[in-house]
């Protein structure tokens, strides 16, 4: 009974929401919607710009009429991407993948998903699922969106309407683990419903699902998941500040290390993005609302948001080891990205690396081919270099080099740049991610 009458409502087509809608559109009529006018528009004419689908992949699914009310009903698969709530009334299955932000205390700002219950509220009938994926923490879905829904819609929970819980674990980015390629972690407000949240994610998914038995679990499930990378960072970046001390190579310790089976293979480096170095706060946040303060999730957030500061102070601290004027001096930072390989800049703590400069008196220019120049100008005020060639011919201080470079982000790209070019007779190479053949230090 079920299947055959899926029609998919896709709440919020961002990094997670766009590529589950293409794929569930490969079987099912989907809607998807957002607030984001623009963004709908860009999807609809066969662009992604987060570039988690390709042209050509999400131009396969995208059809041009409501596939929920154009003939033949309730048969035709494919994507059609609307703002308009009149469009996502005929679903029966509402997923929601609006962003779950921190506000500047670090607290959760469950507004997104609020707004969007109440949208789905609005049209909910009868028998209608509504799944979240967002990442929120243990208890949010059932205690703060399913009150929402039931104000709004007037109806009852897990009586006239029911709820899943299906977090996502895609990595931006990563053109290998794509959403069908993750197993995914489902669940339902009744067993019942478990089941055929499990069913519907299973005809997609190809790597399989895991059923967990409540929705609570499977939320904590996630943002442990995170909160696990979290810590397991901020942990050898701890190591690396004290080998820094010993003059130790961090990373010929961690590759030696890493020989033992059971040692966990973590990198040192910056934690930004919407994921890692948000989720752990989530967690913290309800941990602290029943009592608990949490010791070893909070510590290793500090340690992870000290690591730009870091990073700025052994860029000038080698700069003046080596005789090179900081005041006014010109550092070509390679990157923006919070990782490699995405647009994406949000939360990206190289911003932090770049304050941090700035306030030892340091000229910082910035060069990513990856991230959108009026983006990061409007979230963060700083204006990139438009090309590879800008970078060469940047006229700093009347001189074309720069003092220090500064390796970020490790894109594609930046691999083959020649530094050896951009440098003065004095100068020094920074490699945060410890990718390059040649530098003066690494993280
Ligand atoms: N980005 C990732 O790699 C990733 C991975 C796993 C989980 N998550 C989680 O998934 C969720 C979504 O993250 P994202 O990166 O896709 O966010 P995003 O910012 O890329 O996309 C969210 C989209 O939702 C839209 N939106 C916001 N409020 C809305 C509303 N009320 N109604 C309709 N649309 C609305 C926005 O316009 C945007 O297009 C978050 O909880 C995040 O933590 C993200």
């Amino acid at each position: 009974m079920f299947f055959n009458m899926n029609k998919i409502a896709l709440i919020g087509l961002g990094y997670v929401g766009l590529p589950l809608a293409r794929l569930f559109a490969t079987k099912y009529p989907v809607v998807g919607f957002d607030v984001n006018q623009a963004r709908v528009k860009e999807i609809n004419c066969g662009y992604d710009y987060t570039l988690e689908v390709s042209d050509d992949v999400l131009q396969s699914v995208l059809i041009k009429n409501n596939p929920f009310t154009t003939p033949p009903l309730h048969s035709a698969n494919g994507l059609f991407c609307s703002a308009n709530l009149d469009d996502i009334i005929d679903a029966n299955i509402y997923i929601i993948t609006v962003p779950t932000p921190i506000d500047k205390y670090n607290k959760p700002d469950l507004t997104p998903l609020i707004k969007a219950s109440e949208t789905v509220g609005k049209v909910l009938q009868k028998g209608d699922i509504v799944i979240y994926e967002s990442t929120v923490y243990p208890g949010a879905t059932e205690e703060e969106c399913v009150p929402v829904l039931e104000l709004v819609s007037g109806m009852v929970f897990n009586h006239d309407f029911f709820v899943g819980y299906s977090p996502e674990r895609i990595n931006p980015g990563d053109k290998e683990h794509t959403v069908e390629k993750i197993l995914k972690v489902t669940s339902g407000s009744t067993p019942e419903i478990g089941e055929q949240v499990d069913l519907l994610y299973r005809s997609v998914i190809r790597a399989g699902t895991h059923l967990a038995p409540t929705i609570k679990v499977a939320e904590s499930a996630k943002v442990i998941e995170n909160a696990q990378r979290d810590i397991n960072i901020a942990f050898v970046n701890e190591l690396a500040k004290i080998f820094n001390i010993l003059e130790i190579d961090t990373q010929a310790v961690l590759e030696a290390a890493g020989t033992k089976w059971n040692f966990l293979n973590f990198k040192p480096g910056l934690v930004g993005g919407h994921c890692i170095g948000i989720d752990p706060y989530y967690l913290a946040q309800k941990a602290q609302e029943v009592g608990y303060h949490p010791e070893i999730i909070l510590a290793g957030r500090r340690l992870n948001d000290s690591m730009a500061g870091y990073v700025a102070s052994e860029v000038v601290k080698t700069m003046i080891k080596k005789g090179i004027n900081v005041n006014n001096s010109d550092v070509l930072m390679l990157g923006i990205t919070f990782k490699e390989n995405t647009p994406d800049v949000r939360n990206t703590k190289i911003v932090d690396v770049i304050h941090a400069l700035e306030d030892f008196g340091v000229n910082v220019c910035v060069y990513d081919p990856w991230a959108n120049a009026g983006e990061v100008f409007d979230e963060y005020g700083i204006k990139l270099l438009n090309d590879i060639k800008s970078v060469q011919r940047n006229q700093v201080n009347s001189d074309q080099h720069y003092d220090a470079i500064i390796l970020g982000v490790a894109h594609n790209e930046f691999l083959e740049m020649d530094l050896d070019s951009l440098k003065k007779d004095l100068s020094v190479v920074y490699d945060v991610k410890g990718i390059l053949k040649i530098y003066d230090k690494k993280l």
